[in-house]
């Protein structure tokens, strides 16, 4: 068995182990991929500062996003279709968080139910929520979180339009896949996964079918989405659907201080610096690059966390130096899910962490929670000079 070092490790055998089309989905940005790209290419041009002859000794990761205390400021972001990575892949992530000591967020377009999720951990995890057109079906998704203890809602603003990317349509993107010459040969050399998917009753979007009116087949995100999603959701509807759920609120899609001024002006309790990992608006600055400014607008008054680019637990250090309060992986937990299921997700945060807690002592400290901006060099103009 290889010996895994680092999350390239885990992509590789993800990409050994699951059907193309369900790694292609993961692995794409929107249009030209600009964006995907300088999410991890910015992340390369902030440098650290080495310091030496520091007391290493009883260091921490420990900190805390929204007021739960986390063994390290990573949660595992809200990723669609994650029980097509791997049979049961939600249940099996959510454990392997729950285990580890960080907060696991449920995507609407989950393949497992909130209920199942539920009913296979005991701590409480957070609920993503995509609002839908059908206002019933909508507040129906709110009440389930509610009843399934979670305990924080991350409400998506960056999509409810869908970017196109274009390799799941050429792939015929589907869950469960349907069953084609193309695909049948693809799934031919992953008897592991395929072994996995017939052992489950869960192969389609079990926060949906069953539960939104007339539905027992949506086929994709995309398809869903066109139809569904409500693209009329503005700042109005966020204010009424916080007050619907009544609990913790995160914002996900923050990319610009305008809108963490608003944010702001809500009462969320965090924001989610991203551009949804690039799969939205190409084009769009990376999220690492749009933090500083975010940070100086309103870090002081709301916790700023970030996603989109983290591949590494250097990756973490810097979001976190640079003022974010907490960080969100979802390729880098999914490559482990999709190569080793719920042992790959543990080992996921293990290298993640590993990575963190060495490369900050490297850079003289000891305490997540007491790194600052001090331990970067900045490349002079990297928020950018735009007119
Ligand atoms: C869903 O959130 C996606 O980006 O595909």
């Amino acid at each position: 068995m290889a010996v895994i070092t680092c999350i390239q490790d885990l992509k590789d055998l993800h990409k050994k182990r699951t059907p193309k089309m369900f790694y292609d989905y993961c692995e794409s940005g929107s249009w030209t991929e600009q964006t995907f790209r300088e999410n991890t290419t910015d992340f390369e041009q902030l440098r650290l500062r080495q310091r030496v002859a520091v007391d290493m000794e009883g260091r921490s990761t420990k900190s805390t996003m929204i007021g739960q205390e986390v063994a390290m400021p990573v949660a595992l972001a809200p990723v669609g279709s994650t029980g097509m990575q791997c049979a049961d892949g939600e249940i099996k992530a959510a454990r392997a968080a729950e285990k580890f000591g960080v907060p696991f967020t449920l995507s609407t377009m989950s393949i497992c139910s909130i209920e199942d999720v539920a009913e296979a951990t005991s701590n409480p995890f957070w609920f993503q929520l995509y609002v839908m057109r059908d206002e019933e079906f909508t507040s129906g998704l709110i009440a389930r979180a509610k009843a399934a203890n979670c305990s924080a809602m991350v409400l998506t603003l960056d999509l409810q339009i869908l970017g196109q990317r274009h390799k799941d349509l050429k792939n015929g993107l589907t869950a469960p896949p349907k069953l084609t010459p193309k695909t049948l040969m693809d799934l031919s050399h992953r008897w592991s996964w395929g072994m996995g998917m017939l052992g489950t009753k869960r192969r389609t979007f079990g926060n949906i079918v069953g539960h939104a009116k007339g539905v027992d087949d949506i086929g994709t995100l995309s398809s869903w989405a066109d139809g569904q999603f409500d693209p009329r959701m503005d700042w109005d509807q966020v204010k009424r659907l916080k007050d619907e759920w009544g609990g913790k609120l995160i914002l996900k899609g923050i990319l610009d201080v305008d809108d963490a001024l608003k944010a702001l002006e809500v009462g969320a309790d965090a924001i989610v610096v991203s551009n949804h990992g690039g799969r939205q608006l190409d084009g769009a600055l990376s999220s690492i690059r749009s933090l500083p400014a975010i940070i100086d607008a309103v870090g002081d008054k709301i916790e700023v966390h970030l996603d989109s680019g983290i591949r590494s637990g250097q990756d973490v250090l810097k979001a976190m130096a640079m003022g974010a309060k907490g960080t969100y992986i979802g390729r880098a937990y999914i490559h482990g899910l999709g190569a080793m299921g719920e042992e790959g997700v543990t080992k996921a945060l293990e290298v993640i962490h590993k990575e963190m807690d060495i490369t900050m002592a490297l850079c003289g400290h000891k305490d997540i929670e007491k790194v600052g901006r001090d331990i970067l060099l900045v490349p002079k103009g990297f928020a950018g000079e735009w007119e």
